[in-house]
């Protein structure tokens, strides 16, 4: 009994932040950050992450036709919750107004979707869920430095969410392998947010993002590609028997080298990273629901889904869609109007920065 995806959401908030804006507040341009990433445009959210969650998750909910009240579980993946204590997932629960359901947060980076993916498969194959929603949403601009050219370009806000249900036999989730290399989690890193955090020397502008990004771009290709090549070894599939690679969506160059790495045809690649930038766990699902909308997904195709992130985790999945291409409902759901514009959204933590590090 694999989990297989009923229903399908996004929520991009509304607030654009293109390169020529962010050319204005650091020393980058708009022909460096397509070249080195394939990045155009990035959202900003005005709300926090639970807030952008929610809306995923009342359109997923809408597109599988089925109410909150029979959802047995939610799985909110994320490094950027609402709040640490309680989970974003309970936060989520108590929005869409359901009484009793299991709800627990992952953080696994970017990896968030395709580890939830078999977490809620087990949920489901074991029996002890029928029904689960899986949403991912960040919002890891509260995060950057928007002095730091070289992480501040690269990230973007937006949620996605899927239905899980018990699939038949052959469709759903057919594998899925999860790896983490710890020793290498100084790689990408929050270093003073927790309670590695000390409250009477740090302040918050101290919480940013820690990078290397050459030594993760290395790590992110061959870790992808590792992930595939066992999925692919455990369903006895071949690399041409995927109909769509639905990677994580973090710079053009590391998905164009998995692709030609693994010899994926270039038409069955989904991309949209050239407007969102980096979601870290949001992409997959936003780049699913984009895809059905799109009509890229057809029944029965056999999805690719690999991932890497934070941890240094990575993963692949491989999961047979099912027969809904269409949505049995849509919904009204939508995020509290704003119309501030991205860099009015940056321009206080901008400036604070700016004034704390004038050097960058
Ligand atoms: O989902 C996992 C999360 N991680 C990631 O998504 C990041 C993975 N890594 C990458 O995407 C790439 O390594 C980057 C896009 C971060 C950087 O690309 P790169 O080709 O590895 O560039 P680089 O770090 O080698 O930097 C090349 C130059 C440097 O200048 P010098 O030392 O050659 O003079 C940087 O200072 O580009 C400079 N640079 C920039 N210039 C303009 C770095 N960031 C920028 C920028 N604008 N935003």
């Amino acid at each position: 009994m694999a989990a297989t995806i009923t229903g399908w959401g996004h929520c991009a908030p509304p607030a654009i932040l293109t390169n020529d804006d962010l050319a204005t507040i650091t020393d980058t341009s708009d022909e460096w950050i397509v070249t080195r990433t394939g990045i155009r445009q990035r959202h900003v959210s005005h709300v926090n992450s639970g807030q952008l969650g929610l809306v995923a998750a009342q359109r997923a909910l809408a597109a599988a036709g089925c109410s909150p009240e029979s959802l047995d579980a939610i799985v909110f993946a994320s490094v950027s919750p609402e709040l640490i204590i309680p989970s974003t997932a309970s936060l989520i629960q108590k929005r869409l107004g359901v009484a009793d359901v299991a709800a627990m947060d992952l953080n696994v980076g970017c990896s968030g979707f395709v580890y939830g993916l078999a977490v809620v498969n087990g949920l489901i194959g074991s029996g002890v869920c029928r029904r689960v929603l899986l949403v991912a949403a960040e919002r890891l601009t509260w995060y950057l430095d928007w002095t730091r050219r070289d992480v501040a370009v690269l990230f973007g806000d937006g949620a996605g969410a899927c239905v899980l249900e018990a699939g038949d036999a052959e469709e759903g989730l057919l594998a899925a392998d999860l790896g983490n290399d710890g020793a290498a989690a100084g790689a990408l890193m929050v270093p003073n947010f927790g309670t590695a955090m000390d409250r009477i020397k740090h302040d918050m502008l101290d919480i940013t993002v820690d990078f290397d990004g050459r030594e993760i771009f290395k790590r992110a290709v061959t870790g992808m590609v590792r992930s595939t090549h066992t999925v692919l070894e455990q369903t006895g599939h071949g690399i041409d028997d995927v109909d769509v690679m639905i990677p994580h969506q973090a710079n053009l160059r590391i998905i164009d080298a998995v692709g030609q790495k693994l010899g994926v045809a270039s038409d069955k690649v989904f991309t949209n990273v050239d407007r969102y930038g980096n979601t870290s766990a949001a992409s997959i699902p936003i780049a699913i629901s984009e895809a059905v909308e799109q009509g890229r997904i057809s029944a029965g195709d056999l999805l690719l889904m690999p991932a890497f992130g934070a941890g240094l985790s990575r993963g692949a999945a491989l999961l047979r869609w099912g027969q809904r291409t269409n949505p049995v409902d849509q919904s009204d759901a939508a995020l509290p109007e704003s119309s501030a514009t991205g860099l009015e959204l940056i321009a206080p933590n901008a400036k604070a920065m700016r004034e704390r590090n004038p050097k960058n």
